[in-house]
């Protein structure tokens, strides 16, 4: 079992790795005495999978439970959810002392993390997440959120959860392409803060996407560390370091909306959008065309787009500028400095962005 930090003072919480570690929860629970009634939110696949585990494991600890399912989809991040939750959670908070278990991926993590935000004005929270992308990326910082029609998580709170219990075995049923979507979240982490992790991806991707644990939890491990590092010096995002991790997803946020969030996931129209990135680092001289090839190369390999296909381009250019990170209009790109390095690059010309994209729509980018 692996232990990682995220020191924020008195918010600070660890994140623990490992397979078959969900069984610990409620040990870890009883340890942070978060509360004596759990109130578990996930929905039924994952319940049917791992629900009973993680009870048993609450129950032993002598902490009691109650599953509340929400609807597999992005679409139970909204207000009609969340009051349903909070009535349902207020109605089962009566002479208890409650705290939250987010069982799932990003879309449990992130609704629970919000519940827990704002019922009684926050309470405590704990994350076991069940995608890769939730391990390595979701769970940990503490942004919450729901989505309003106008976009995507513009309603939330900060609120760190009391801590993470990341499952590696947990993956094991997790489906090829969720699992592609979170390897291009680790490939992101790689390109901006380390090196050694990109060619570790590099070196073994293949065992990678058929699940060797070993590997798996090695990549997990390192993400998770570079994200609390990253969280603990920038919390708020405030510093822009903690910008760095929006590395590819200007142009990944523009092309799932400008596709109507349902021809790429969201790892992959990250991935399109870090060879966007790439593209621009290339042209300015930050990265060598070697460095470039390395990257589209390990998209590939990853089983994730390299060709952006359906989508008209000039849609995607005028959805970049309601990205809600621009600061007055000026765009804002996270730019690598060489591979391993990220720094935040503003107003890039419109020029630069719409060659870019005409070559990522055609062949030149494969
Ligand atoms: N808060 C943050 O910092 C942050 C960061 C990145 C993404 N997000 C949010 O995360 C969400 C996406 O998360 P996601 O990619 O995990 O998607 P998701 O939560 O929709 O999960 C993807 C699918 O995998 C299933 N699943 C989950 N775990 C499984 C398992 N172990 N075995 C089999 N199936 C499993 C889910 O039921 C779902 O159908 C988005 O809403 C995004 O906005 C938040
Ligand atoms: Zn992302």
């Amino acid at each position: 079992m692996k232990k990682i930090r995220v020191a924020l003072k008195d918010r600070s919480y660890n994140i623990h790795i490992g397979a078959g570690i969900m069984r610990q929860c409620g040990h870890i629970a009883a340890r942070l005495a978060v509360g004596t009634d759990a109130y578990v939110i996930t929905n039924r696949r994952i319940q049917a999978k791992y629900g009973r585990t993680l009870c048993a494991s609450l129950k032993a600890a002598g902490i009691s439970s109650t599953v509340r399912l929400i609807p597999d989809t992005e679409k139970s991040k909204s207000f009609a959810t969340a009051a349903a939750v909070l009535n349902d959670l207020a109605r089962f908070d009566r002479n208890r002392h409650v705290f939250i278990v987010a069982l799932g991926g990003g879309v449990v993590g992130d609704l629970a993390g919000f519940i827990a935000a704002v019922y009684k004005r926050g309470i405590p929270y704990i994350q076991v997440p069940t995608t890769l992308l939730a391990q390595i990326d979701s769970s940990i910082g503490g942004k919450t959120a729901i989505d309003l029609p106008a976009g995507k998580n513009l309603v939330g709170a900060f609120h760190q959860p009391r801590a993470v219990i990341t499952d590696v075995s947990a993956l094991a049923s997790l489906g090829k392409r969720q699992l592609c979507q979170g390897m291009a979240e680790a490939i992101k982490y790689g390109l901006i803060r380390d090196k050694r992790l990109f060619l570790y991806i590099e070196k073994n991707i293949a065992g990678l996407l058929a699940k060797d644990r070993r590997a798996l939890s090695f990549v997990i491990a390192r993400c998770s560390s570079i994200k609390a590092d990253i969280v603990s010096r920038d919390e708020r995002e405030e510093k822009s370091l903690r910008t760095i991790l929006n590395f590819g997803h200007t142009i990944g946020h523009a092309i799932e909306s400008a596709s109507g969030y349902n021809r790429y996931g969201h790892g992959e129209a990250v991935a399109l959008g870090m060879l966007v990135a790439s593209d621009i680092s290339r042209q300015m001289k930050m990265i060598t065309a070697h460095d470039q090839e390395r990257i589209i190369r390990l998209i590939k390999a990853a089983g994730l787009p390299v060709r952006l296909k359906g989508v008209p381009f000039r849609k995607i250019i005028s959805m970049h500028y309601r990205d809600k990170k621009f600061k007055a209009g000026r765009n804002r790109f996270v730019l690598l400095d060489g591979i391993g390095r990220a720094r935040v690059v503003e107003n890039i010309s419109l020029f630069i962005i719409r060659s870019t994209l005409a070559k990522s729509s055609g062949p030149a980018i494969c």
